[in-house]
C-alpha cells in the first residue's frame, strides 16, 4: 500500500484534503435513497437498506475512495418505483457508516430550516467524533415546497432562504468554536446562554460544501463553505465550459479572501466494452426509466404538457432522464471514463461525486479498472 494517509490533526487543510493526496478526489453520491441518482424500474435498481449502505461505505472504503455524499430528501417523487421514496436520514446514517469506516470523509446533508442550529451542531460533532474527523456537513436551503409542508414548516422566498442559511451556519460555527457560553441575536435566531462541548475533532471543524446553483446559493457558498458542487450543463459538456466555471468561482472566492475547491456529479456505467456500457446505460436509464417519477420531478420545476408546448416537454423529459438527474453520464470501457474523469481534473475540478445503478455490483469494477488508471495518470495514490 503506497498510499499515505495524512495525520487527522487540527490542520483545516487535512480536512478539507479528505486526509490523503488525491489530487483528483472521487466519491459516492445518493446511496441513502432508494434507487440513488436513477429513476429506473430495473429490478436491480439500489434498495438503500441500511445493510446495502454498510457494505458499500466499507466496500469503497477499502478501495480508497475519498467520500460519501447522501441526499437530503423526506418525500418520494412518486411514479411506479417511488422513486427516493425510501430515504435513510443522512447524519445518523454517517455516523453509523463513520463508525464502520477508516478513512473515508461521509457527509450528512442538512436543510437548515428544518434542524435547530444547536442540536445539529451537537450530531454535527457527535458523528464527528465518531469518525474521528471525518464527518462532513451539506448544507442545503432547500428548494422543494411539498418537503417543507410535511414539517409545518414554510418555505421562504429565495432569497430569504439563504438569509436564513447564512445565520444558522454562523450559529452552528460558534456552537463549534465558542469557548464559553455565547447568546446569539440574529433577525431568524435567538439563541440564549448557549453551551456546546465537546467541540469537532482536533480542534477544528467539520469540511462544509453547498450546491446552489443561483447567483445566490453560489454566494453563500463562496461566504462559508470549504467545497462548492456545481452540476450546472456548462461544466459537464465541455471542458473549457468546466474550466470557466472553475475559475469564476474560484476567482469569486479569492475576492473575499477564500481558498474553495469545486466538485461536480456524474452517473457512472462502467464495462469491459464501449457497447456493453452504451447498452446498459440506455437499457436502464431510458428503456426502463421510471417516467411517472420523472414527470413528478419535472412538476415541481412546473415543466409540464400544460406549462410547455409537447416538443418542448418531450425533449425536457428525456433530457432529465439521461443527465440531469444522475449528472453528467460518464459511458464506456475504463480507459474512456478515466479518460473523461482526467478531463475534468484539468479543467480544475477538484473532485466528483458519482453514481451506479447498482452500486454494490458496479463499484468494484470502477475501482480495480478506473482508479488505477487515475493513478498512473498522477491523479490518485497508488493502492
Ligand atoms: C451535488 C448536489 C447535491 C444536492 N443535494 C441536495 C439535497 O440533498 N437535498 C436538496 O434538497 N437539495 C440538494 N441539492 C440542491 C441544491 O442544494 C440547491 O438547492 C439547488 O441546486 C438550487 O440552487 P439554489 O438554491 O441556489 O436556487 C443538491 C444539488 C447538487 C448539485
Amino acid at each position: 500500500m503506497e498510499r499515505a494517509l495524512l495525520a487527522r490533526t487540527g490542520s483545516m487543510g487535512e480536512r478539507v484534503a479528505m486526509y490523503n493526496a488525491n489530487a483528483l478526489k472521487i466519491g459516492v453520491f445518493g446511496a441513502n435513497c432508494s434507487s440513488g441518482r436513477s429513476a429506473t424500474t430495473v429490478p436491480e435498481r439500489w434498495s438503500a437498506s441500511w445493510p446495502d449502505c454498510l457494505r458499500l461505505a466499507r466496500m469503497a472504503d477499502a478501495a480508497g475512495i475519498d467520500f460519501m455524499l447522501p441526499i437530503g430528501r423526506w418525500k418520494g417523487y412518486g411514479g411506479e418505483t417511488d422513486f427516493h421514496g425510501t430515504t435513510l436520514e443522512t447524519v445518523t446514517w454517517a455516523a453509523g457508516l463513520l463508525a464502520a469506516t477508516e478513512r473515508l470523509t461521509v457527509f450528512g446533508t442538512v436543510h437548515a430550516p428544518l434542524f435547530h442550529p444547536v442540536i445539529a451542531a451537537k450530531a454535527f460533532v457527535t458523528a464527528d467524533h465518531i469518525g474521528q474527523g471525518r464527518f462532513g456537513l451539506n448544507i442545503v436551503a432547500g428548494w422543494n415546497e411539498g418537503e417543507f409542508e410535511m414539517f409545518g414548516v414554510k418555505q421562504r422566498d429565495h432569497e430569504a432562504r439563504y438569509q436564513f442559511a447564512q445565520e444558522w451556519i454562523d450559529a452552528v460555527k460558534r456552537a463549534w468554536s465558542e469557548p464559553h457560553e455565547f447568546d446569539f441575536d440574529g433577525e431568524f435566531l435567538k439563541l440564549r446562554r448557549v453551551r456546546a462541548h465537546p467541540k469537532p475533532y482536533g480542534n477544528t471543524r467539520p469540511i462544509i460544501m453547498n450546491a446552489g446553483s443561483s447567483g445566490t446559493g453560489q454566494a453563500f457558498a463562496l461566504r462559508n463553505c470549504d467545497a462548492f458542487f456545481t452540476a450546472t450543463a456548462a461544466s459537464r459538456t465541455s471542458l473549457e465550459g468546466a474550466a470557466r466555471k472553475v475559475a469564476e468561482v474560484k476567482g469569486e472566492a479569492l475576492k473575499l479572501g477564500r481558498d474553495i475547491e469545486v466538485y461536480t456529479v456524474g452517473q457512472v456505467v462502467c464495462r469491459p466494452t464501449q457497447q456493453e456500457a452504451a447498452d446498459y446505460y440506455r437499457h436502464a436509464v431510458i428503456d426502463n426509466a421510471d417516467w411517472g417519477a420523472i414527470d413528478g420531478m419535472l412538476a415541481l420545476k412546473n415543466i409540464t404538457p400544460q406549462t410547455v408546448p409537447a416538443e418542448e416537454f418531450a425533449a425536457k423529459r428525456r433530457y432529465f432522464a439521461a443527465n440531469a438527474i444522475g449528472g453528467y453520464p460518464f459511458v464506456g470501457t475504463p480507459d474512456r471514463i478515466a479518460g473523461e474523469l482526467a478531463n475534468i481534473s484539468a479543467a480544475g475540478l477538484r473532485g466528483i461525486a458519482v453514481s451506479f445503478v447498482n452500486y454494490l455490483e458496479e463499484l468494484p469494477y470502477f475501482c480495480a479498472e478506473v482508479l488505477p488508471r487515475l493513478a498512473r495518470l498522477g491523479l490518485r495514490e497508488k493502492d
